[in-house]
């Protein structure tokens, strides 16, 4: 039994109920990017319509009321993810942004020569490249923590890399290819315990479920708005407060200074120190619409669609010949969040993804940014996600497993 009225929530999704190459769209790439409700559609349109002007800087009332507005996104966000304060959510551009300027004002002057970084193999580009050039400017050490079944993170081996005393430990909450939700709490804990400092990458998990900061204790995390129904090209770096404050920010000028002469300058209070420039304003406004309308449908309530959905999904591509799945099976659901990899056997994903186009459904093909994941642990060039958010549906799921039928017919996969 659904918990939420995905036909209700589904009205609120105008590009829903449009047509893909003659057949309703049939949208299973929300790990990449979500679609947008007209909750959110509307906050962007009314601030430009309505009250459109920078932030910060005007004492008339538009200035007065975009600077509540944007301000009062970050309390909600705060909120969400259970900060302290919205003082410590640094609005920027996405996820990889966040994780750069944490990489470039936290750890560029606390890393030196020798020192190690660790990872995970289930990392995204973004959290594996900021890093990679640390250490290279710094001449330290880059390790990754491997994994087991090629689904989870070998606890054993993170702790033998723990035990090389990495300064900073960075790992993604939920991988966007394998849909593994790793055990934040337990990691970072582990982490603390011999000194490291700990980012969490939020991207995929943070649209999809309860993320509590205090209760993980992660120093950092990183999310981006646009797949949590938000608009693109704003993200959040939350930060513990005590630590902000002691950071001295890479990108300096306007917004962020309280004071400045030829000769030196003095930062902002937080969180505007670390926003140099006119922020994405509209953005901001947006991404609060976005999350008052996650929770409005209730974090936990999309949690468990997310899960039904995701059985359902691993149940029915199972029953499918020549498939193969990757990440955790049916008996681990649990650790999963709702995006599913997978090969067929003889069929390139790009031509599954082709056949799937020609019947409305969009899913992503490639490597998903996670080269070292496909490319070594999977051993693939490409794999082919679905992945799924509130607005979906099991028949959707049903309408993408009949493709996969018929991209083995247009192949002649079996003949
Ligand atoms: C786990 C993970 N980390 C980081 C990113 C990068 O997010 P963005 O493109 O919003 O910076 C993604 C995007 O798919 C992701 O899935």
């Amino acid at each position: 039994m659904t918990s939420i009225d995905v036909d209700k929530i589904r009205m609120d999704f105008p590009i829903l109920s449009t047509k893909q190459n003659g057949k309703p769209l049939v949208y299973l790439d929300s790990a990449s990017t979500s679609q947008k409700p007209l909750s959110v559609i509307e906050a962007v349109g009314d601030y430009y319509r309505t009250y459109n002007s920078n932030i910060h800087r005007g004492i008339y009332k538009i200035s007065v009321k975009s600077t509540e507005a944007y301000q009062r996104s970050k309390e909600l966000a705060a909120k969400l993810i259970n900060a302290d304060s919205y003082e410590d959510m640094i609005y920027c551009r996405n996820t990889t942004d966040a994780i750069n300027i944490a990489a470039l004002s936290y750890a560029e002057p606390l890393i030196e020569k020798g020192d190690h970084i660790l990872i995970t193999e289930m990392e995204h580009h973004s959290n594996i490249v900021p890093w990679m050039m640390l250490a290279r400017r710094k001449g330290a050490i880059l390790d990754h923590s491997r994994l087991l079944d090629k689904s989870f993170v070998d606890m054993e081996d993170f702790r033998a890399k723990l035990e090389l005393k990495p300064k900073m430990v960075a790992f993604t909450h939920a991988s966007n290819v394998l849909g593994t939700i790793n055990d934040a709490k337990s990691m970072t804990k582990m982490a603390h315990e011999y000194g490291a400092t700990v980012l969490l990458d939020g991207a995929q998990s943070v649209p999809h479920m309860k993320v509590d900061v205090k209760s993980i204790d992660c120093d950092f995390l990183a999310f981006s708005s646009h797949k949590m129904l938000g608009p693109s090209g704003i993200g959040i770096l939350y930060g513990k407060g005590d630590l902000l404050e002691k950071i001295t920010p890479a990108i300096v000028g306007s917004d962020m200074i309280r004071s400045v002469t030829f000769e030196s300058a003095e930062w902002n209070e937080l969180p505007w120190k670390f926003e140099s420039g006119t922020p994405n304003i509209e953005g901001g406004i947006g991404f609060g619409a976005a999350i008052e309308y996650l929770e409005g449908i209730g974090m936990d309530s999309i949690r468990n669609h997310d899960l039904e959905l995701t059985g359902y999904a691993l149940k029915r591509l199972s029953e499918v010949d020549g498939i193969r799945l990757y990440g955790p099976g049916e008996k681990d659901l649990s650790k999963r969040v709702g995006a599913i990899s997978f090969g067929m056997e003889g069929a390139h994903p790009h031509d599954i993804a082709t056949v799937l186009d020609s019947e409305g459904i969009a899913v992503r093909a490639g490597h998903h940014c996670a080269m070292p994941l496909v490319n070594s642990v999977l051993k693939q060039p490409a794999v082919t996600r679905m992945s799924f958010y509130l607005y979906n549906k099991k028949e959707e799921i049903d309408l993408a497993v009949d493709a996969l039928e018929k991209v083995k017919k247009v192949l002649r996969i079996g003949a």
